[in-house]
């Protein structure tokens, strides 16, 4: 008979247990083969909800059909439906979620303090273009990275918990600033999301704001005119150096097909008191390599008479802002928009983005200085402050992936340039020195490489670009996201086991 234990020793003895659990690191050397078998019966039910994602795409707070196809798998479509806590319609947001799971060999008091990663996920779709941002794939990464982790935690008997937050609406109001204040991401530290776009990188992201501009007046043709010439002097403003580092003021014109956030692909213009070939020859005499992959028509507009000119291909709407400057001093010259000349007010956006968070209002500042004369309104939306690489992770991404069970990828880098913006640098919390801008601290860790889902000889296009929506549905995209998400995971659980690596990895919050 084993001797009675006083309750004090017991207690002395499970947190000497529960520190050796904490500081003594499993052996994970099975890790890429378990994963590898875990990935082949928790991957193909997620990806079936990432295919229904991207065939039925949905607005950002609006993503009802992909919250509740989530919500469903993970509360009853498990083999075990009690391994996840699933908070449904999480932090006061109807289509946000909590997944929340822990595992504690018997060793381990359930008081007892162990290490917790997070992962994010994203399923909102843009205005006419569907998932042209791919972010049915950051879904399926997120809640596959984490299934995996929450798996081989059991396997390899190690106490931590997994933690997913569904976050909405990523493209237009950051629902994660909402998320933030709600306090959605407090008490963890090191958060993991991935991106797929068409190339691979460890990268950081822009700042970003819009500037929602509304111009207005008595008659159709002097609202236009008037937009126009606010286009045309920023266009100025930028071509002559906008302040701050890798700055950039992209238009878009709000005429009911169009939002921001989308990469417009047909612009037009109407011209009145000119001729068909007149316009053809000033288009002809403007159009240059400066525009790669623009094409434009010219046609008498058959309904307002005057002249249609169609603009297609990216950014089209530099070409008709050029084609504005070089016709409108012309007397008797006017401008429409073609297909509805009664619209006295036209809503214009810039898109402005900066390298560093702090130069960002000094754009704006610049932008709206030049407009405000012309405009009736200028009004901007929630900023997206920059994404920084904190160090250590990208280092251990980038070497796992050069290994044979993650595909023998040797083409992934760090690189300094910044694609794009992510509100998931609100959980980031940034500190950059003004001066330097090295990074000098952060609130979290938020580990988001961008992935390359394109298939090499197939065409392939950007994130926010329409062709970018079928690279984002191919067979082919599925497989690079099994292969990051297997990556992430196995990294998961690398830290959750090693306190010297997760210290490691969180190196940049202590200062
Ligand atoms: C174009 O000019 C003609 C002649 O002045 C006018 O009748 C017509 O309404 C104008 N169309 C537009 C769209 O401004
Ligand atoms: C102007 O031309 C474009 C390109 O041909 C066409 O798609 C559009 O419908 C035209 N607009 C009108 C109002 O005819
Ligand atoms: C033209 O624009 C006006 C103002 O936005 C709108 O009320 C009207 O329905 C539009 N007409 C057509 C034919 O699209
Ligand atoms: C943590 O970083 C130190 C210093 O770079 C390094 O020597 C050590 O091997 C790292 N430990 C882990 C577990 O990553």
């Amino acid at each position: 008979m084993p001797p009675l234990l006083s309750p004090i020793f017991l207690a002395l003895a499970t947190a000497t247990l529960a520190q050796t659990q904490a500081t003594q690191p499993r052996d994970i050397s099975t890790l890429p083969t378990l994963l590898q078998s875990i990935s082949a019966t928790v991957f193909p039910p997620l990806k079936a909800i990432a295919v229904s994602i991207w065939s039925n795409p949905e607005l950002g707070l609006s993503e009802h059909h992909a919250h509740d196809l989530i919500v469903d798998h993970f509360t009853t479509q498990l083999a075990d439906p009690s391994l996840w806590t699933v908070t449904p319609h999480a932090f006061g947001l109807p289509t946000a979620f909590k997944l929340e799971s822990s595992f504690r060999p018997p060793a381990v008091p359930p008081t007892a303090a162990i290490p917790t990663i997070g992962f994010l996920a994203e399923y909102d779709a843009l205005v006419g273009i569907g998932h042209a941002c791919g972010h049915n794939h950051i879904a399926l990464n997120g809640l596959a990275a984490a299934s995996m982790t929450r798996a081989a935690l059991t396997s390899l008997g190690i106490a931590a918990r997994v933690v997913v937050i569904g976050t909405p609406d990523e493209e237009n109001m950051a629902g994660k600033h909402t998320l933030l204040q709600a306090g959605a991401f407090d008490g963890i530290d090191v958060w993991f999301e991935a991106h797929p776009t068409s190339a691979n990188a460890v990268q950081p992201m822009n700042a970003r704001v819009n500037a929602i501009a509304s111009f207005a007046s008595a008659s159709h043709t002097q609202t236009v005119r008037t937009a126009y010439e606010a286009l045309v002097a920023v266009r100025d403003l930028t071509t002559s150096g906008l302040p701050g580092t890798s700055s950039s003021a992209v238009p878009v014109e709000e005429v009911g097909m169009f939002e921001c956030n989308v990469v417009q692909g047909q612009i037009s213009l109407g011209i009145n008191g000119s001729s068909v070939a007149a316009v053809q020859a000033t288009v002809s005499g403007i159009l240059d390599s400066t525009y790669p992959g623009v094409t434009f028509t010219v046609a008498q507009d058959t309904i307002e008479g005057g002249v249609n000119l169609t603009a297609f291909g990216p950014v089209p709407l530099v070409l008709t802002i050029e084609t504005f400057r070089a016709l409108s001093a012309q007397p008797g010259v006017s401008f429409f928009l073609p297909g509805n000349t009664t619209h006295t007010e036209l809503d214009i956006i810039w898109d402005i983005r900066s390298r560093y968070t702090q130069d960002l209002n000094t754009v704006l500042n610049a932008v709206t200085a030049i407009v405000d004369d012309k405009t009736t309104s200028i009004t901007t939306d929630t900023i997206y402050p920059a994404l920084e690489v904190t160090p250590f992770l990208p280092g251990v991404l980038i070497d796992l992936l050069k290994t044979a069970p993650y595909g023998s990828q040797t083409d992934w880098a760090v690189s300094t340039f910044a694609p794009a913006s992510t509100d998931a640098s609100w959980l980031q919390g940034a500190v950059v020195d003004p001066t330097t801008k090295a990074l000098v601290g952060a609130d979290r860790v938020v580990f988001h490489p961008n992935f390359n889902i394109c298939q090499a000889g197939e065409p392939c296009a950007f994130n926010h670009e329409p062709p970018f929506r079928d690279v984002a549905g191919t067979d082919f995209s599925y497989t690079r996201t099994e292969v990051i998400a297997r990556s992430l995971a196995h990294i998961a659980v690398e830290l959750l086991n090693d306190p010297a690596m997760m210290a490691n990895a969180t190196a940049i919050l202590g200062s």
